[in-house]
């Protein structure tokens, strides 16, 4: 089998952190997102792996290269603008023969992998497998609607009154017919060949597609607090430990799961777990609360900061209380000494910022 990655997309419902990065490389409990999917294939036996980029192919070759390093081959595929999942297994046609392979939403995380998915799908002579969990907004995502039977009768892309509460997660398995489907369909209201168009084309050619009840842990990332929800999620299964190069002095305190990465400096402060110190950060005179990944290089002194995700090279110093926020690279939060006593904003694009009232 192979499988094709989707890592385009614009990421809109992210910005501004998506103005100058990709949605997928975020860093969730301190690792890039993509790569929980990429280990996720690899771990199902899937080496071969063509990932579909777009405008931040530069970013997302830097960040995972030719795979090696995760134990994969990949081949980038460059989609030249987004024209819908459906679209993107148009132009992996080449890449993927007639084998048949998994598509994986590069933004989509299955806590528990999708080794047992696979194994199903690759025995069984199906010519497509879909996954449904049940969501509380189902008018976001794809809608299946089942027979008594169990068996999957009509999809529809983001109704506006869903027939069901049952989601299309995204991470799909086919066989070669998908590539007459794709072909077959046209493009939807919003202007993109839709996967859920082109499987409702494989149901209503009677070919045979199976559905799996997802119970476990899944989320599409697309918005900050998702992104934060996984955070907590990942978080709560980290093993504690201390790298040997990292430094707590003795005025500090870790409790429950806390993980130190290499070079780290905790100094008279307090972390409480689940939570992640990136490599070379150092913490000081600070409070870091349960759900918290800070990445590499930050500094973080006289805080207090809780179920957040801080990315690379943040300085943050003399707050009282952070608390649900992604913070992007290099950004600087600090008090203000000057007078008249006010906030001093250099926000970029789409930055939203919620300021707490005295
Ligand atoms: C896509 C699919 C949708 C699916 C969802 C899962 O939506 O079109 O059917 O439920 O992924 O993440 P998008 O996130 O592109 O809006």
């Amino acid at each position: 089998m192979r499988a094709l990655v989707l890592a385009g997309g614009s990421g809109t419902r992210l910005r501004p952190i998506t103005h100058t990065s990709a949605k997928q490389l975020v860093p969730v409990a301190n690792k890039p997102l993509l790569f929980y999917g990429l280990e996720a294939i690899r771990d199902a036996g899937i080496i071969d792996i063509g990932i579909i980029v777009g405008e931040t192919e530069p970013e997302i070759r830097a960040a995972v290269g030719d795979g090696s390093a995760l134990g994969i081959e990949v081949t980038y595929l460059r989609q030249d603008a987004p024209r819908g999942l459906a679209h993107a297994v148009l132009i992996a046609r080449d890449f993927l023969g007639d084998e048949p392979f998994v598509m994986y939403l590069g933004d989509n995380l299955i806590v528990g992998g999708i080794s047992e998915l696979v194994a199903e799908f690759a025995g069984g002579g199906f010519d497509a497998q879909i996954l449904l969990t049940k969501v509380d907004q189902p008018e976001q995502f794809g809608v299946a609607e089942l027979d008594v039977d169990g068996k999957v009768v009509r999809l529809e892309e983001k109704p506006k009154h869903p027939r069901s509460d049952l989601a299309l997660v995204g991470v799909y398995m086919f066989g070669p017919h998908v590539h007459d489907a794709v072909r077959a369909i046209e493009p939807s209201a919003r202007g993109e060949l839709e996967i859920t168009h082109a499987i409702q084309w494989l149901i209503d050619q009677r070919y045979d597609v199976r559905s799996h009840l997802v119970t476990g842990y899944w989320k599409d990332t697309g918005r900050l607090d998702d992104m934060l929800d996984t955070n907590r999620k990942v978080l709560e299964s980290v093993e504690p430990s201390i790298a040997a190069s990292a430094s707590v002095d003795a005025a500090s305190r870790l409790v429950g799961r806390v993980v130190v990465e290499d070079g780290a400096q905790i100094v008279n402060s307090t972390v409480r777990g689940p939570a992640i110190i990136g490599r070379n950060t150092r913490v000081v005179d600070t409070y870091v609360g349960p759900f918290t990944s800070i990445y590499y290089d930050c500094v973080i002194e006289g805080t207090e900061l809780e179920h957040s995700i801080v990315l690379e090279r943040c300085r943050i110093s003399g707050i009282s209380r952070i608390e649900d926020s992604l913070i992007g690279r290099d950004v600087e939060v600090t008090p203000s000494q000057a007078l008249p006593n006010a906030h001093r904003l250099l926000l970029g694009d789409h930055s939203k910022v919620s300021v707490a009232t005295p």
